[in-house]
């Protein structure tokens, strides 16, 4: 009996899938086909596939065609399946052409000719309108944002606008697009959605004003400094029937939403503290340092450090006693939070002028869960116990600077194939935003003294 193998996402399933797995199966007596998850497919530069594998795979096993189907989840499994199922052929469409010439040692290679005209990104970008974004102040985020929505597909940037000429300029000549100077207005007409990554203290008035007339929001943290106002922005983003996302990218990553299911399992017992740390010794020139008003370590990292928190022990805290270092100008260059839950504690630090081991600890009544530096991008992380010889270790998969997973919710969002907003929903971000306030109160109060 000749094996035959091929593999695939199989978004959107259509006649070019088709026409490939007619032709795998007449190739053999046996046709094994292997649907890509959607993390490995992340890895290779997919980010927002449609469909879910149980669709993908049901619809592989509707065309009748395959005889066993797989899922790939791993680089280097092809040659692993190959062996395991002791495969004559693999075959996949001439878009691969040469790149799986080394799995001849192993079997022969064939390409099939690709049926032309047909794509699952073709299909992707005709069902849903190509999202027209326009990024909102051009400093330090924005060409981050810029290079990692290349890996989004869905979306295009159109425009940016930075009322400072100098920056606008050097923005426009750098990333090639086009930037407004003044009139915002303007700006608005040229997009759907925008992001807003301008200078903390203007974050809710852009967001209200793009929201008002009808666009998409996703914001840099923090996206208000009050719980009014946050809670006005989101009542504001409903009524218009469109998204509103506090861009916290540590809330998208993926390893962190792994982070948050292993905490909850139940493997560390009863969750009971959570200390979170995030310091940069920033620039001393740069806003963080120099701003006494809106720059500070709290503003630029309390939401990230807050994201964990909020996630594993609720919205509904006791008391926060809120407490900062400040240099001559009043930045925070370090601020310490302590929050009482009714059954357990946490602790955020944030430094701007002090340095901490950025480190993420969750402790429990069995074990605790370990994620050091950077945890924001939760690469890895370790679950350890009284007997320290076991260790549980943990590498999720991880793309580019992580930025991609949180634009790629924010697309997948408008389009309405990503509905649920359970990695970061409007009442943790409201919550957020109490925070905020609490510390703004605190600041006023200790520079007033
Ligand atoms: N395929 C094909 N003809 C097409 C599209 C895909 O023969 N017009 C083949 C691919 O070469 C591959 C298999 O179908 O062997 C599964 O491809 P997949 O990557 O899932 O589909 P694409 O439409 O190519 O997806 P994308 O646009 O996301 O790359």
């Amino acid at each position: 009996m000749k094996k035959v193998i091929t593999y695939g996402t199989y978004d959107l399933f259509h006649e070019g899938h088709y026409n490939l797995l007619k032709r795998a199966k007449k190739l053999g007596d046996y046709l094994i086909v292997g649907v890509t998850t959607e993390h490995f497919d992340e890895a290779r530069g997919k980010v927002n596939v449609v469909d879910s594998i149980m669709e993908r795979i049901d619809n592989v096993r509707k065309t009748g065609l395959a005889d066993m189907i797989i899922i790939e989840d791993h680089e280097g499994q092809k040659i692993e399946d190959i062996q395991k199922y002791g495969v004559d052929i693999f075959t996949v469409g001439s878009d691969w052409e040469g790149v799986f010439d080394y799995l001849n040692a192993f079997c022969k290679v064939v390409y099939l000719e690709r049926t032309p005209n047909i794509s699952s990104t073709i299909l992707r970008t005709n069902q849903f309108q190509i999202v027209r974004v326009g990024i909102v102040g051009t400093g330090r985020m924005a060409p981050r944002f810029v290079s990692e929505s290349k890996y989004v597909s869905g979306m295009t940037i159109n425009c940016a606008y930075n009322p400072i000429k100098e920056s606008a300029d050097k923005f426009e000549k750098k990333e090639k697009i086009l930037t407004y100077r003044d009139k915002f207005e303007e700006f608005l007409k040229d997009v759907d959605a925008v992001y807003i990554a301008s200078p903390n203290e203007t974050h809710y008035t852009y967001a209200k004003q793009s929201l008002k007339s009808g666009k998409h929001v996703l914001s840099e943290k923090p996206l208000a400094f009050t719980r009014i106002e946050s809670e006005e922005l989101y009542r504001l983003a409903k009524d218009q029937n469109v998204v509103l996302m506090e861009a916290i990218k540590a809330a998208y990553c993926p390893g962190f939403q792994q982070l948050l299911n292993v905490a909850k399992s139940g493997k560390i017992g009863k969750i009971v503290d959570v200390e979170a740390s995030f310091t940069r010794l920033a620039d001393p020139a740069s806003r963080e340092c120099t701003d006494g008003n809106y720059g500070g370590s709290f503003l630029e990292f309390g939401p990230s450090v807050l994201t964990p928190v909020i996630k594993l022990m609720g919205k509904e805290y006791l008391s926060v006693n809120i407490d900062s270092l400040y240099d001559d100008n009043g930045v925070d260059i370090f601020t310490k939070a302590d929050i009482r839950y009714p059954e357990g504690f946490a602790t955020v630090k944030t430094g701007v002028g002090v340095k901490t081991e950025g480190q993420l600890v969750v402790s429990g009544t069995k074990g605790y869960i370990i994620a050091q530096s950077p945890w924001w991008l939760m690469k890895r992380f370790d679950v350890r116990y009284e007997n320290p010889s076991i260790v549980e270790h943990y590498e999720p998969n991880f793309q580019g600077d992580g930025l991609r997973y949180e634009i790629s919710d924010f697309i997948s969002k408008i389009n309405g194939t990503n509905k649920n907003d359970y990695k970061l929903t409007s009442g943790e971000s409201i919550i957020m935003s109490e925070f905020i306030e609490q510390f703004m109160e605190q600041k006023k109060r200790m520079r007033f003294v």
